[in-house]
């Protein structure tokens, strides 16, 4: 004679043996085909990854078709940023060597948006030995100008210093003869 006792005992193990074999089941089912060939992912990825269309180029992959602003941007302090952070994708614009559509060109304000992106004093994550930054619109008051003025009235987008500089030659020589 089996006490009522054991019975709940033997519920308990059978159901737990049941979830266990039935949550193997289900993990084996699961489990993508090629998990574990090579490491703990799946190793289809690696092709799935390799399949798809490359969307970015560097800039020098721009370089060919546009000399005029490689030469600007590789002589300006902005020689290290990258075209497309600034444009738009590379694949948007050529494909097999061709243009095939228009990037977006930035324009009055949201050029301003743009460079604040990177130079606003207020993002105080960022240190200022890395990157320079200004605060608005104190920077233009200092200069100053009417506050709509947009950041490429005064610096090229390309190399923000070139007519800076050459400004702060001219407007020095000016003080010297008044
Ligand atoms: C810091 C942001 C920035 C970077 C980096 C940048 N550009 Fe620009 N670019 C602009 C803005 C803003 C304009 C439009 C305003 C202007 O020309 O003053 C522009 C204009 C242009 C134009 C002229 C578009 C037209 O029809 O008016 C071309 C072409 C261009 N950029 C190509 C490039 C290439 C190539 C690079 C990399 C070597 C590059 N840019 C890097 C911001 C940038
Ligand atoms: C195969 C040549 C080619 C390559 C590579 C190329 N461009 Fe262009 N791009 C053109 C042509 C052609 C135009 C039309 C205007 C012109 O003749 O300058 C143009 C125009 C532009 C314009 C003005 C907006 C427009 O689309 O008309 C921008 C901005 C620009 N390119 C940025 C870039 C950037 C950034 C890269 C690199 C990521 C790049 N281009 C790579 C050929 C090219
Ligand atoms: C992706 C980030 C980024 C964007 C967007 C950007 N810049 Fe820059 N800029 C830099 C870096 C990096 C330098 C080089 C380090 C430095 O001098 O601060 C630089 C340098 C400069 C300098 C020279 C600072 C100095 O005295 O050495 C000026 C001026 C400037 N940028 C203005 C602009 C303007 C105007 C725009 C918008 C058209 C702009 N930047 C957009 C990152 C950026
Ligand atoms: C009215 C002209 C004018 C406008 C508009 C202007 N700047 Fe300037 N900017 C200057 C001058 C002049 C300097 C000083 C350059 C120097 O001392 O070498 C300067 C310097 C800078 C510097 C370097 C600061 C440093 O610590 O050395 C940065 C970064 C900068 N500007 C970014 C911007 C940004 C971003 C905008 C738009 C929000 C902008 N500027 C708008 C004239 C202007």
């Amino acid at each position: 004679m089996i006490s009522k006792h054991s019975v709940r005992i033997i519920l308990v193990v059978l159901s737990v043996v049941v979830m266990a074999g039935g949550g193997l089941l289900v993990k084996a089912q699961l489990i993508p085909k090629s998990f574990g060939l090579y490491g703990s992912y799946r190793a289809d990825a690696i092709e799935e990854e390799a399949q798809k269309v490359v969307r970015h180029g560097t800039n020098k992959s721009c370089f060919e078709c546009h000399p005029y602003e490689a030469k600007i941007h590789l002589q300006g302090d902005h020689k290290t940023i990258s075209c497309e952070f600034c444009h738009s994708t590379y694949a948007d614009h050529v494909s097999n060597g061709k243009r095939t559509a228009a990037l977006p060109v930035k324009k009055g304000e949201e050029i301003t948006t743009l460079c604040l992106r990177c130079h606003n004093t207020e993002i105080k994550a960022r240190s200022t030995i890395v990157i320079k930054t200004v605060g608005m619109p104190d920077h233009l008051k200092q200069q100053n100008v009417k506050l709509t003025h947009t950041c490429n009235q005064c610096h090229h987008v390309h190399a923000p210093l070139k007519y800076i500089n050459e400004a702060k030659k001219i407007t020095g020589l000016m003080e010297e003869k008044p």
